[in-house]
């Protein structure tokens, strides 16, 4: 068995890729395991080292991934947790967000990392980059990592969001303005019904069980998570989340 587990959540594969390059560098053996997956539980309470990622939403972790921690509180007592926030630009605290609560539900943070990847947010043009450019993201990451695991194996591993500066930058850089956004579920996607093919694809995928196909046609509710996945994998381009207007439907391996 593995001596570190990852588990992690991802909309758009930035996240997975980095907990997986994570946990494989760290041990050959090292796996990582979607919070969707339905083996996730066992496999946190047969790991004693795990390293949690996500993406940063608004300066602040997804809800999903607070409810996944608060729904498993137990699990995670006297667990040794290092924290991986993905970003596109900043998030202040991002290692924090989830580092609070763990440490509430009694687990030891070792460590934080904060890796700005592809900003996943294609309906906004505000973070768009060019293909090679967020390919250069991903390529940098990749040896912060290296870098990360090493320090993490000798006994000084990074902090990253984890002191009283961070936190505040987080807050008031963020978090504060946007706060309504990430505590509840309530946004939902908008879908063209033009051209919306009623393939089914967002159904199967989204981890909210929060699409479901009416007359053939891709109707929300309004439990998002805003992961963007539906929004980055629809063949017509037919939704938008926070915006109005399909830019780019963004997903790791167009950059890797
Ligand atoms: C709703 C939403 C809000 C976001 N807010 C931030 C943010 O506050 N700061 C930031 O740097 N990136 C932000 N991002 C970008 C993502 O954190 C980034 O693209 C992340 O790597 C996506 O990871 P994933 O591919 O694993 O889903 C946001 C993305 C979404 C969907
Ligand atoms: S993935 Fe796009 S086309 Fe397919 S059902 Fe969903 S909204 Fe419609
Ligand atoms: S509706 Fe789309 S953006 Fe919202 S949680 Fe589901 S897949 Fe993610």
């Amino acid at each position: 068995m593995s001596i570190i587990l990852g588990v992690y959540f991802s909309g758009t594969g930035n996240t997975k890729h980095c907990v997986e390059t994570f946990v494989k560098q760290y041990d050959n053996n090292g796996i990582a395991v979607s919070i969707e997956s339905p083996n996730v539980i066992e496999a946190v309470s047969a790991h004693n080292t795990i390293v949690l990622g996500y993406p940063i939403y608004f300066s602040n972790m997804p809800k999903i991934v607070r409810d996944f921690i608060d729904k498993n509180k137990n699990c995670f007592q006297n667990k040794k947790i290092y924290i991986i926030a993905t970003m596109g630009l900043f998030s202040g605290d991002g290692a924090a967000c989830s580092a609070r609560v763990l440490q509430k539900y009694s687990a030891i943070i070792l460590g934080g990392l904060h890796l700005k990847m592809p900003d996943c947010v294609g309906d906004k043009k505000a973070l768009k980059k060019s293909t090679q450019a967020n390919h250069e993201l991903i390529v940098q990451a990749d040896k912060k990592i290296a870098v990360a695991v090493q320090r993490l194996k000798d006994g000084n591993p990074h902090k990253e969001g984890l002191g009283f500066l961070y936190h505040m930058a987080g807050l008031f850089g963020q978090r504060l303005w946007f706060y309504g956004k990430t505590a509840t579920y309530k946004q939902k996607p908008n879908i063209d019904i033009d051209k919306c093919i009623g393939c089914g694809r967002c159904v199967s995928i989204c981890p909210m069980k929060n699409i479901v196909i009416q007359n053939g046609k891709a109707v929300s509710h309004n439990q998002c998570t805003l992961c963007y996945r539906c929004f980055s994998h629809c063949p017509t381009q037919a939704l938008t989340i926070l915006g109005k207007q399909v830019y780019e439907q963004c997903l790791f391996e167009k950059y890797s």
